[in-house]
């Protein structure tokens, strides 16, 4: 899947097979933001594990070892109503090779057959994460068109246990904005829009057979 940059790089749907990974996701995940200096969504080794398990998780894997190489998951608010691609992360020797970009898409894909009605969200303050997100079609928006779930917001922390370093501006602005751009994809704005990539049959049949949550 998703083969077309012959890079030896395979982006995928990840399965319960991958729960291996889960340790070095979740590694890479705290080693880069103590680099950048920003807060993350604390996530626990069973939590993406459920994630994989569910088929709401995209990885990369390099090569025929299958080095570690990128990961996102997916999260739904509001009864599905919203959906945001959560914990993008590629391990920075395979960076500027447009895997988020593969990554992203695929995500995007997943979600899109998934929960067509669904609006697709995300908040970041990362250059590379709006220009991908830009081109899938999402729009800068106000965060009051974003979710309204507290469990959402308190990824970015809660005054006792703020995550983001940045969590005081949000607090003080009342959940109007921050530092992080929020970014929207409204799926009625994009009716008869192709989609980024294609699923192979067998993931297709198994979110067919998934509740919708
Ligand atoms: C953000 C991150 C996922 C990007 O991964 P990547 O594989 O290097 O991204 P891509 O190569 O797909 O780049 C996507 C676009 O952004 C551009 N880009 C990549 N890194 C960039 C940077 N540091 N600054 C500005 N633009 C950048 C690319 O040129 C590309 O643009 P193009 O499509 O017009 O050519 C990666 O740097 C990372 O894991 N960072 C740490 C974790 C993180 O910040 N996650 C995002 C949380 S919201």
């Amino acid at each position: 899947m998703n083969n077309e940059y012959n890079d030896g790089i395979e982006v995928m749907v990840a399965d319960a097979s991958h729960e291996k990974y889960v340790d070095i996701i979740l590694q890479t995940i705290a080693d880069s933001a103590a680099k950048r200096g920003s807060g993350i969504v604390n996530r626990t080794h069973e939590y993406l594990a459920q994630k994989m398990r569910d088929c709401k998780a995209v990885i990369a894997l390099a090569g025929p070892e299958k080095e570690f190489a990128g990961f996102c998951y997916i999260e739904s608010w509001e009864h599905t109503h919203y959906v945001a691609n959560s914990g993008l992360i590629v391990v920075e020797k395979f960076r500027k090779h447009h895997l988020a970009t593969r990554i992203k898409q695929l995500a995007f894909t997943l979600s899109r057959l998934r929960w067509p009605k669904a609006k697709l969200f995300g908040l970041t303050s990362q250059t590379a994460v709006m220009r991908i997100n830009h081109a899938l079609g999402y729009r800068p928006v106000a965060f009051s068109e974003l979710t309204n779930d507290d469990a959402f917001w308190c990824g970015c922390g809660t005054p006792g246990h703020p995550c983001c370093v940045n969590f005081d501006v949000l607090e003080r602005s009342g959940r109007k904005y921050c530092v992080c751009t929020g970014m929207l994809y409204d799926p009625a704005e994009h009716e008869n829009d192709p989609l980024p990539v294609q699923l192979p049959d067998e993931v297709i049949e198994k979110i067919k057979k998934l509740s919708d949550c």
